[in-house]
């Protein structure tokens, strides 16, 4: 296959879908201009490192957490959401490796997760027909005229916050607030004294008596930087061309371009037609990419893309993250799995069972029913059980606050209850007790793989 030159601009001059609809040309162009001479977010050595770890994950020695927000919004910037977000992560994170007996490569909808794809340009309420809010990097979401035209100068108001919240998201990583030692302080979040809190209060304590154990047999955490300190990456979707092409700078380490807006980025599953502009901007940088696979994909046009997306089938490079819907899981996922184990590919296969599950509640919400997100999971690690691949991650819209946007759960949302904290700007997210549930169940799913994969060849081929 010959590979066309690439360029950092090259996506310019192809058919692109979901582009907000910028009056001020000059405007846009200016704050382009000055985005590029911004300091980098993230550094190509860290994308870098995220690469190996996914590689990890690929190869099945790893399990991949990724989640956070549908859309941040300027309004809600707060150390507050960014704290409270971080400890539940770091919660399912502790649950995963813990009781899943699996390292966990960590990764937020985070810093830099601002545009939206819609499936309606235009948004109408009564009579009136207004342009779709897609996200505060572009506009408002206020239903009013001057809101919602797309401003490009809330670029410079994204890259703010992004450079605001990773700032003390490492703080928080390597500072001291992920050591292990807290794995109790990290409780305080939790609302009530649910089962979920008492599971994970055990898990706690089990933490605590194998890290006195540690002490007293000489081995001090204080000087294993990995009991202090943990690995926290950032990734958003790649949507907002004009911004990650200002961002994409030429690493001097490698001579190679990376994206610096966020160490892993991923191309959604509304603008991955395999000659237009979003994956002609992603088959150049050399972050890690993740590719949302949804059930028009097929295993023919699935290996067409992995062919532009990772031509040089570099371990790490490449995450599917399905999102079929509970529904179609079993009828989608089979076919894209065969299809690139027959070509040999090894890549992270990731489950995304919040996207496919969006329904409208009987009060009117957009919402997702817990049962179909839990139903998703149990049939993605199904298949790859079957098929002999590793259910490699999980990607997630969730929320460290006791948000009523999903329903059910072991503590239930209500259908009557979903206006009472329903605050995501876009999809109904997880709150900080319905994601920890999600993370015990996987555990579970996590070991049953492990402990399947243990059995003796002759046994698993019976
Ligand atoms: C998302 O992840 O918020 C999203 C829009 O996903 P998808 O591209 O899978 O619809
Ligand atoms: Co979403």
């Amino acid at each position: 296959m010959t590979t066309k030159r690439w360029t950092p601009d090259g996506w310019r001059s192809l058919p692109i879908q979901q582009m907000p609809d910028f009056d001020d040309r000059e405007a846009l162009a200016a704050v382009e201009r000055q985005l590029a001479g911004f300091p980098p977010l993230v550094f190509a050595g860290e994308a870098r490192k995220l690469k190996r770890a996914l590689a990890g994950v690929a190869a099945g020695e790893a399990f991949l957490l990724q989640g956070g927000d549908c859309a941040e919004s300027f309004a809600e910037h707060s150390a507050d959401n960014i704290r409270d977000f971080f400890r539940v992560f770091l919660q399912m994170a502790v649950v995963l490796t813990f009781a899943g007996a699996s390292p966990v490569v960590k990764v937020g909808r985070i810093a830099g997760q601002f545009a939206k794809p819609r499936s309606s340009g235009m948004e109408r309420v009564g009579d009136v027909e207004l342009p779709s809010y897609r996200g505060d990097v572009v506009n408002d979401i206020a239903f009013e005229p001057e809101a919602r035209r797309p401003d490009s100068k809330r670029q410079l108001e994204a890259y703010r916050q992004s450079a605001a919240t990773l700032n003390l998201l490492r703080a928080f990583a390597t500072g001291g607030y992920a050591n292990l030692d807290n794995v109790h302080r990290w409780m305080l979040g939790f609302v009530s004294d649910s089962g979920i809190s008492s599971r994970y209060r055990e898990v706690g304590d089990r933490i605590s008596e194998t890290l006195d154990f540690m002490r007293a047999i000489g081995i001090d955490p204080e000087v294993h930087p990995e009991m202090r300190s943990t690995d926290f990456y950032t990734s958003h979707e790649a949507l907002l061309l004009g911004f990650e092409q200002a961002m994409t700078r030429v690493d001097s380490t490698s001579g190679d371009w990376y994206a610096t807006s966020g160490h892993m980025l991923w191309i959604g599953d509304r603008t991955r037609q395999p000659d237009h502009a979003h994956i002609e901007y992603a088959r150049g940088i050399r972050n890690p990419i993740g590719l949302k696979c949804g059930p028009s994909l097929t295993g023919d046009e699935l290996l067409r893309l992995a062919d532009i997306l990772d031509p040089d089938r570099e371990p790490g490079r490449l995450t599917l993250i399905c999102r079929f819907g509970a529904d179609k899981v079993l009828d989608h996922l089979p076919g894209l799995v065969r299809a690139m184990t027959r070509a040999g590919r090894q890549i992270v296969w990731s489950c995304d069972p919040m996207h496919g599950n969006t329904v409208k509640s009987d009060s009117g919400y957009k919402t997702r029913p817990f049962d179909l997100i839990v139903s998703e999971i149990r049939s993605f690690f199904a298949v790859h059980q079957a098929e002999g691949t590793h259910a490699g991650g999980l990607h997630l819209e969730m929320t460290g606050k006791n948000v009523t946007e999903c329903t059910g759960g072991a503590r239930p949302v209500m259908d009557a209850d979903l206006h009472d904290r329903y605050h995501t700007y876009c999809d109904p997210r997880l709150n900080a007790d319905q994601a920890l549930e999600i993370a015990f169940m996987t555990a579970d799913l996590i070991k049953q793989e492990r402990r399947s994969r243990a059995a003796p060849v002759s046994q698993a081929a019976e």
